[in-house]
């Protein structure tokens, strides 16, 4: 599908689900390289990044564990600039090294929030993986991530694990918002 369109909306395919995979496999060799000899804890945040966590993680040749969390701070397409924790988490993180995985950091509240926490929780380091990164948008710079699959412009995309109001995230390709000139 070239275009999908969700409550009245159109959006315009941006990534095929090949160029994805190439995208997802990079970010873990990083990361397998990197961690080396280690043993991180994968922590997946819900909803929008379960499907790049499950890729990722199957990419993964260290040993490892994954958890899960819920957390939220959007709704519809523009921000609303709370974080909720919807489901805490339930591992004990002390002197682990934590990779956070997300699917896309916008204005890294999200992301700004959770990694505080997790280290006053005691991980031994906490990195964060991004499937998608908008760096034109991102206003707390500590939720940069250090793995990031792609850098997107400030544009509002779904597919792929992301929603809009909760459509579009069994999409498997990834599409963006198509702009009025456009
Ligand atoms: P942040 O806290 O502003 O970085 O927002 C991060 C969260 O907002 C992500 O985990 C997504 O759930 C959501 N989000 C940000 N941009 C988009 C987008 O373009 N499409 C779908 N969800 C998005």
């Amino acid at each position: 599908m070239q275009s999908v369109e969700v409550n009245g909306l159109i959006f315009d395919k941006y990534l095929s689900a090949e160029k994805i995979a190439e995208i997802v496999d990079k970010v873990a060799q990083r990361i397998n390289s990197d961690y080396a000899g280690k043993e991180p804890l994968f922590i997946c945040v819900l909803n929008g990044a379960f499907m790049y966590a499950s890729d990722l993680f199957k990419c993964i040749t260290l040993s490892s564990a994954i958890t899960f969390v819920r957390l939220k701070s959007y709704e519809g397409t523009a921000t609303t600039g709370e974080v909720k924790i919807l489901t805490p988490l339930t591992v004990d993180i002390k002197g682990r090294d934590v990779i956070v995985i997300e699917d896309i950091i916008d204005t890294g509240l999200t992301m700004h929030g959770f990694i505080q926490q997790l280290k006053e929780m005691g991980a031994n380091s906490v990195e964060l993986t991004s499937f998608l990164f908008k760096p034109e948008a991102l206003k707390y710079t500590d939720a940069t991530p250090k793995y990031a699959g792609l850098e997107i412009p400030t544009k509002f995309v779904l597919g792929y694990g992301l929603d809009f109001d909760e459509k579009g995230r069994n999409l498997p390709a990834l599409y963006v918002l198509r702009s009025s000139e456009s």
